[in-house]
């Protein structure tokens, strides 16, 4: 069976993967860039928004597992685009023509809309569904590939407390943004289902992978 996977989603040391206030000027609320810096330094960034250079070191090898082996992606509401982001019948996304996921992408949404295929392989379906309704969805049109839970917090949140979650890493960064939306509320004793590993990079980022004990 093919496997649900999280990457490279940025937490500060309080848990908080995005800040609060998000709007279409401030994606991630008051945490600004800070969450990705670490990342933004990174080959595998550098390559994804065409730029040369980029270091190669530890960051680089967890950011860059993102890509391969996904055949399809779902991401929540709150990820697809700012706070009202329903109201705007021309929104599709923050990506451009062309966004970076090349794959069927479903947002899960109680406002969903019809289908919008974008350039370079990427079609947003909205789905207003449960997690494994949407999964099986996803795993279908995945096609024998992974599937990606993109974010944001809480449909991590959500995918996880509903045991649907193979692999997931997590990027600790060494900064504290007291409010926003927490990863980790009401998941409790994941160390009983997944072995967890961390490892600290120079950046100061602490990658934590957590593995399903069942697979
Ligand atoms: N730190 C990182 O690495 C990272 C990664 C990705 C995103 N982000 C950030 O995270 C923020 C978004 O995260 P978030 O937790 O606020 O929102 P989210 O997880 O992206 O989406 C949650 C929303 O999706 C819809 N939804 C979720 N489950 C659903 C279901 N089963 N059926 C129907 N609709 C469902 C609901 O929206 P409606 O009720 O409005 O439809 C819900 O409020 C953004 O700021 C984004 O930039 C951070």
């Amino acid at each position: 069976m093919p496997d649900v996977r999280v990457h490279n989603l940025a937490i500060s040391l309080d848990g908080f993967a995005t800040g609060d206030g998000q709007a279409l000027d401030t994606p991630f609320g008051h945490a600004g860039e800070r969450l990705h810096e670490w990342m933004f330094a990174t080959r595998f960034w550098h390559q994804m928004v065409g730029n040369p250079g980029g270091t190669v070191g530890a960051d680089h090898a967890f950011a860059e597992r993102h890509e391969p082996g996904i055949g399809a992606e779902i991401m929540g509401a709150g990820k697809f685009g700012p706070p009202g982001w329903q109201d705007d019948a021309d929104w599709k996304g923050w990506w451009g023509p062309n966004p970076p996921f090349h794959t069927p992408t479903y947002v899960l949404t109680h406002r969903p809309r019809p289908s919008i295929e974008m350039e370079g392989g990427t079609t947003f379906h909205f789905l207003d569904a449960t997690p494994a309704e949407a999964l099986e969805q996803a795993r279908e049109a995945a096609d024998g590939r992974d599937v990606r839970i993109g974010g944001g917090p809480t449909v991590v949140r959500d995918f996880v407390a509903a045991g649907l979650v193979d692999h997931m890493h997590v990027a600790q960064v060494p900064i504290v943004l007291g409010r926003g939306v927490r990863l980790w509320d009401g998941l409790e004793s994941l160390e009983e289902t997944y072995d967890i590993e961390a490892v600290s990079t120079p950046s100061g980022v602490t990658h934590l992978t957590f593995t399903a004990k069942n697979r």
